[in-house]
């Protein structure tokens, strides 16, 4: 439906001019050729200061356009109204509010006439708080995706907002970069997935209905492979790389009909992402015919003269106007230069007006020309926080993995249970990077509350932090009349998310010392490990009897937790990134490219033969990999087929739920080219289906994967041949038996 508007706005963009007459005046439904003849009509009536006010997002506090702040810290001041009727700002970052939301606009409409874009990250959490979008992205759930993101549209709107920076499309393979916790994980189909999920949640089938909010796909692109894992590095990659694991996820998004795209930080193969014309103009407006608008990232124009591409703020921004930005974020180069680099034949006025077509266009898609303001009472009225709080509950018990159960799990009645660690009491550590903090607008639902609302016999003792000293004669005597501990484990959410890269993955503080004074009294051990990204921990996995990824669950969170450990739900999610052992492996990550020296392990050499692409002192395998989770029945697999049908190869198993419960089994199918131009990831995931199976129950299951979704890029073209290729249908991205079909000439 998306593509098909997107489409037809291109092909009628031309010789819409003539009529273009009545084109501001409100229209009821305005389609793809209202829009641009509004748009053109628009432009031609706008000085070239307000044109350039267009290219500009405002910072609320900005000084230059706000006399005074109040204790929200918004301004909103005459001057600050004055400059919105000016038309001297296109957008404003911030929540703001219903109220100075209306009044902002207000003056815009009654001033240059042109509504203002709000834009905030409205990325997990609103009024109501999910997981952050890596514990999310372990649902492998498109439904649940898209629900989340409709539920956060409205209330962003009650907010304020109406344009989200999201979805986070950065493929991130290293464990160290703090902003995985922003994104789908360590797959591009699977990021894909999910970001398509995403903005047509937020954009809804009508973009204009005053329910749904802009979506922005970000950081465009190859952001996660920042060297190091050390956020905003510089990225070196071949372009094959870039095009196989970086931008299909953005893609789809366009496909999608993602409204905006925002550029990274970090320089791509020496040039910032936000002056790159390759990015922005080859790939994203030729190859993809992307036609939404694209903004800087925070000071990024501002960043090109750190960055030493540019002497000054006019030649930033210069490069950036000229290389495809058409709204520049919180600096203000481009209202404050560009008229003097026309002027100077350093910009043409058509790149300009081509900008502020991009912004228009976006504009009227929201249908912010026809209904400006926000309607508090009837956007509220829509909104049933209830429903939206057990979804962010739902989302909890999808989003935690199940890594390891000898059986201890789900809990067993009855038993008297000894709840450790200051996290497993902490309302605030379960909020994640992205949310609002502020906890009067959630649940404050604690591991230690969730476990006594699903009935558990519970007795909480915070007795250590997850940095600091643990007393392990204090955590015997809290346990002596336990018959199970649970235990939190892992990290606080602040050294996870934007500039939170970490050299060390291992468990910070003492942690491990709680873990072996539980063994060391005999009783079992449950870990509840959390944290905003892949930690490292092969002797907790060793000590625990049962761990339970909690990642960062969100303001519902306890619930969810204790839903699954308590057995009231299912455990539901599957790791979208390898655990990896050591931090010293990362970058981690299931598609490697292979080797002409594979590892190979042994009795004798447990770490992988001499000679071999291994590390001297630890398995190069993960110590759970991509695709991993448990249920609490089990799965087996059977005559795995498959078979070249049409466009498609067909692959075909029968899955029996060799348990005593119910459980919901994701079957994932991977591929390897046998022999290829360019040398090929070990594996690639192409596919995957949720199975619901009662105990004893079989099913078979059937994932049709498109040939065309099986070539690579050579050259800087996208290349399938005819061979051999094998194929795993399997729970996880190592295991699987090995079948094999081929692709005929
Ligand atoms: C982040 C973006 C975010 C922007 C606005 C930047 O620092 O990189 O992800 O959307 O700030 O808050």
């Amino acid at each position: 439906m998306k593509h098909l508007i997107l489409a037809a706005a291109a092909s009628c963009a031309v010789g819409v001019a003539a009529a273009a007459t009545d084109c501001n005046k409100p229209q009821a439904a305005a389609t793809p050729c209202d829009i641009e003849s509004r748009v053109e009509a628009t432009l031609s009536r706008l000085t070239l200061d307000e044109k350039l006010g267009q290219l500009w997002q405002c910072h609320w506090k900005t000084a230059k356009v706000a006399a005074s702040e109040d204790a929200s810290g918004l301004a909103i001041s005459e001057k600050f109204l004055e400059n919105a009727r000016r038309g001297r700002f296109g957008s404003l970052i911030g929540k703001a509010g219903v109220e100075k939301y209306n009044a902002v606009q207000k003056a815009a409409m009654e001033g240059v006439g042109i509504p203002l874009l709000i834009g905030h990250d409205m990325i997990h959490s609103a009024t109501t708080c999910y997981p952050i979008p890596l514990a999310l992205s372990c649902a492998w759930d498109v439904d649940l995706w898209e629900r989340i993101a409709a539920a956060m549209a409205p209330e962003s709107i009650a907010l304020g907002v109406n344009w989200t920076f999201t979805p986070m499309l950065d493929v991130a393979l290293d464990a160290r970069w703090g902003r995985i916790a922003e994104g789908g994980g360590a797959d591009p189909l699977l990021t894909g997935l999910m970001g398509a999920a995403l903005v047509r949640g937020f954009q809804g089938e009508n973009l204009a209905d005053g329910r749904h909010i802009a979506a922005c796909a970000k950081h465009y692109v190859a952001y996660g492979a920042a060297q190091g894992g050390r956020d905003y590095n510089k990225v070196e990659l071949a372009d094959s790389t870039l095009r196989e694991t970086y931008l299909p996820p953005f893609k789809k998004a366009v496909e999608a009909g993602c409204a905006t795209i925002m550029p990274a930080f970090h320089s791509y193969n020496g040039i910032p992402c936000s002056a790159n014309s390759y990015l922005l103009k080859d790939i994203l407006r030729t190859e993809y015919g992307f036609d939404g608008m694209t903004i800087s990232d925070y000071n990024a124009v501002l960043e090109l003269i750190r960055h030493n591409v540019a002497a000054d703020g006019a030649e930033a921004a210069a490069l950036a106007i000229n290389a495809g930005i058409d709204m520049e974020m919180v600096s203000s180069f481009f209202p404050d230069t560009l008229k003097d680099s026309i002027a100077k034949g350093i910009v043409d006025m058509k790149t300009v007006d081509d900008a502020v077509r991009n912004v228009l266009r976006t504009k009227y898609r929201l249908g912010l020309f026809d209904h400006p303001y926000i309607d508090e009472g009837e956007i509220k009225k829509g909104i049933d926080l209830a429903a939206n709080r057990a979804l962010a509950r739902e989302a909890a018990r999808k989003s935690c993995v199940l890594l390891k159960n000898n059986g201890i799990l789900p809990l067993r009645r009855p038993a008297h249970i000894a709840l450790l660690g200051d996290i497993s009491g902490d309302a605030y550590q379960m909020l994640g990077c992205w949310s609002t903090k502020d906890l009067s607008n959630f649940e404050n639902a604690t591991l230690l509350e969730g476990l006594k609302a699903d009935g558990a016999d519970v007795a909480y003792t915070g007795l250590y932090t997850l940095t600091g000293r643990v007393d392990v004669a204090a955590v015997k005597a809290a346990i002596a009349g336990a018959d199970i501990v649970i235990a939190g484990f892992g990290d606080y959410w602040e050294n996870s998310g934007e500039g939170n890269s970490v050299a060390r993955l291992e468990l910070p503080g003492e942690q491990l010392k709680v873990a072996e004074a539980v063994k060391e009294t005999g009783k079992p051990l449950v870990a509840v490990v959390f944290g905003g990204r892949p930690m490292a921990f092969p002797e907790l996995a060793g000590m625990a009897d049962a761990i339970l990824y909690a990642w960062n669950p969100g303001g519902s969170g306890g619930w969810g937790l204790a839903d699954v450990l308590t057995g009231i739900s299912e455990p539901w999610g599957r790791l979208t990134t390898d655990m990896p052992r050591a931090t010293g492996t990362c970058p981690q990550f299931y598609s490697r490219t292979i080797t002409g020296r594979e590892a190979r392990y042994d009795a004798k050499f447990p770490n992988g033969r001499p000679y071999s692409s291994r590390y001297v002192d630890v398995p190069a395998t993960a110590l759970y990999p991509f695709g991993f989770g448990l249920a609490y029945t089990t799965f087996a697999y059977s005559n795995e087929s498959a078979t070249v049908d049409g466009d498609n190869v067909v692959f075909t198993l029968d899955v029996k739920n060799t348990g005593s419960r119910h459980g919901t089994e994701v079957v994932q199918v991977y591929v390897h080219d046998e022999v290829a131009k360019t040398v090929r990831p070990r594996r690639e995931l192409k596919g995957f289906q949720r199975v619901a199976l009662a105990p004893g129950e079989t099913k078979k299951v059937e994932i049709a994967v498109p040939i065309d979704s099986l070539g690579y890029w050579v050259n800087g073209k996208y290349t399938l041949e005819p061979g051999f290729w094998t194929a795993w249908i399997a729970p996880d991205s190592d295991s699987g038996k090995p079948i094999h079909f081929e692709i005929a000439k």
